[in-house]
C-alpha cells in the first residue's frame, strides 16, 4: 500500500483508512475478533446507538452510570438521552483510571460502571469487572476507539457485560457500530433497519475517492475534487439523505438506524491481523522518531494493542494542527470538551489532556515511507512551535 506526494510536494495523509476498490469484491474471511466473532453481536449505524440501547436493555434509565471524566461527550449524550444520569470518576494524566476513586464513588444509586478503552490502549477491565461484581452491577466496556485491540490474549469488549464497538474509525467502512452481550443472559433485541442507500453510497464513494487521492497524487486529487463538486450538486438536487458519521452529538432521530449490508461485506473481507500489525508498525515508527522531541504518552505498545492513532502531547494544539494540515496531514484535535454534566475543575489532569493531545494518524494505509514523511513533518512543526520568533508571529 503506497501513498504518493502531490505535485506541490504535499503529502496526503487522511485521518481514517481509505477504501481500496478490490475490497468491494473480496471474499469474507472468518472474523476472529469481536464483534465479528461473537454470535450475540448486533450491528448499528453508529456506536452511540449501541450505548443508547444498552441503557434501555440493562434498564439503567432512571439510575446513575459511573463514567470516566475523560470522554468524547457523545457517549455521555447517549446515556443522558436514554434517561440515565452520568456521574464521573477520575482519570489520570496517562489515561489511567483511578480505581480507588471509582470505588469511592459507587453509591446506592449507581446502576452500572462504564469503562472506555482509549485509542486501543486497554483500561483496567479486570479490576473494573471485580468492582462491578462486588456491587452486583453491570460493567459496560466502550471499545469505540479500540476495535481489534486486545489486552494480551484477551480481546477488548469480552470482559464487560456488554462490549460496544465502532467499526468506521478503524476499518474503511461507510458506517457501523456493534453491541456484544457477554455472559449467559439473553436479550431479544430488534434488528435495526438498514440506513438509506444513498447515505451508504455517498460515504463509500468518498472513501474510494480518498483512496484515489492516496494513490494518485495530483491526478487523484483533481479527480476527487471534480467528483466531489458534481456529487454535492447531485446530493442537493436529489435531496439525498446523508447521515454523517464521526459527528460530535447524539441525534435521537438516528437512534434506530442499523448498519448497511455493504459495511458487513467490506468489514468481513478485511485481513484484521494485517491491520493490527500495520498499525503497530506505524505506531512504533512514530514512537522511535518522535520520542526525543516530544515525550510520549506511552513508552510502550503492550502486546495485543491495536492503536487507533499516535497520541502526541503538544503545547499549542491549534498551531500544530495548522502546520500539519498545511503539510497534508489530517491530524485531529483529540477530545477538546467535557460534557456539560462533568465539572472540569474537579478533573484538572483531564482538562490538561484535553488541552494537549493531538491524534497523529498511524492507520493501515500508511506505508513506512509515508510514516517517515509524517515523522519529519511533525518534527518540523514542533521545531517551529519552539522558535520564539514564530510564536510571536
Ligand atoms: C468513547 C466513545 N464512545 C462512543 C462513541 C460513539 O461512536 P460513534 O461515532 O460510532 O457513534 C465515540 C465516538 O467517538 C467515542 O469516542
Amino acid at each position: 500500500m503506497e501513498a504518493v506526494k502531490t505535485s506541490d510536494n504535499k503529502l496526503f495523509v487522511p485521518s481514517l483508512p481509505t477504501l481500496w476498490p478490490g475490497m468491494l469484491l473480496s471474499n469474507a474471511r472468518p472474523g476472529a475478533l469481536p464483534p465479528f466473532s461473537s454470535p450475540s453481536a448486533r450491528y448499528f449505524y453508529f456506536a452511540r446507538n449501541a450505548v443508547w440501547l444498552t441503557m434501555k436493555m440493562l434498564r439503567l434509565d432512571g439510575g446513575e452510570v459511573l463514567m470516566p471524566s475523560y470522554h468524547h461527550g457523545v457517549e455521555v449524550e447517549a446515556v443522558v438521552d436514554a434517561g440515565a444520569t452520568p456521574r464521573f470518576y477520575r482519570v489520570g494524566a496517562r489515561w489511567d483510571v483511578d480505581l480507588a476513586d471509582v470505588a469511592k464513588r459507587i453509591g446506592p444509586k449507581t446502576k452500572a460502571l462504564y469503562l472506555i478503552h482509549y485509542a486501543g490502549f486497554p483500561g483496567p477491565v479486570d479490576a473494573m469487572r471485580k468492582l462491578a461484581d462486588e456491587h452486583g452491577i453491570p460493567l459496560i466496556e466502550d471499545c469505540a476507539l479500540s476495535l481489534l485491540s486486545s489486552d494480551g490474549a484477551t480481546p477488548l469488549g469480552t470482559t464487560g457485560d456488554v462490549g460496544i464497538f465502532c467499526l468506521y474509525k478503524t476499518l474503511p467502512v461507510p458506517n457501523g457500530g456493534a453491541l456484544v452481550v457477554n455472559g449467559p443472559r439473553q436479550y431479544s433485541l430488534p434488528e435495526p433497519p438498514a440506513p438509506p442507500l444513498a447515505s451508504t453510497f455517498s460515504h463509500t464513494v468518498s472513501a474510494l475517492l480518498q483512496n484515489l487521492e492516496l494513490r494518485g497524487g495530483a491526478v487523484g486529487r483533481g479527480l476527487r475534487g471534480l467528483v466531489r463538486s458534481v456529487g454535492h450538486g447531485t446530493v442537493k438536487a436529489a435531496s439525498i439523505q446523508r447521515v454523517a458519521t464521526g459527528t460530535q452529538h447524539f441525534d435521537r432521530r438516528h437512534v434506530d438506524l442499523g448498519m448497511s449490508p455493504l459495511t458487513k461485506r467490506i468489514a468481513l473481507a478485511q485481513d484484521l491481523e494485517a491491520i493490527v500489525e500495520a498499525r503497530r508498525r506505524n505506531y512504533f515508527f512514530l514512537l522511535g522518531r518522535l520520542r526525543d522531541v516530544s515525550p510520549p504518552l506511552f513508552n510502550q505498545l503492550p502486546p495485543g494493542v491495536c492503536p487507533l492513532f499516535y497520541p502526541m502531547v503538544v503545547q499549542d494544539k491549534e498551531a500544530l494542527l495548522a502546520r500539519l494540515r498545511d503539510r497534508g496531514i489530517d491530524a485531529i484535535d483529540f477530545w477538546k470538551r467535557f460534557h456539560p454534566a462533568c465539572d472540569p475543575s474537579e478533573f484538572p489532569e483531564v482538562a490538561q489532556l484535553r488541552r494537549t493531545i493531538l491524534e497523529i494518524p498511524c492507520h493501515q494505509d500508511l506505508s513506512p515511507e509515508v510514516m517517515a514523511e509524517v515523522a519529519e513533518a511533525v518534527r518540523d512543526a514542533l521545531k517551529a512551535e519552539r522558535r520564539p520568533s514564530q510564536r510571536t508571529g
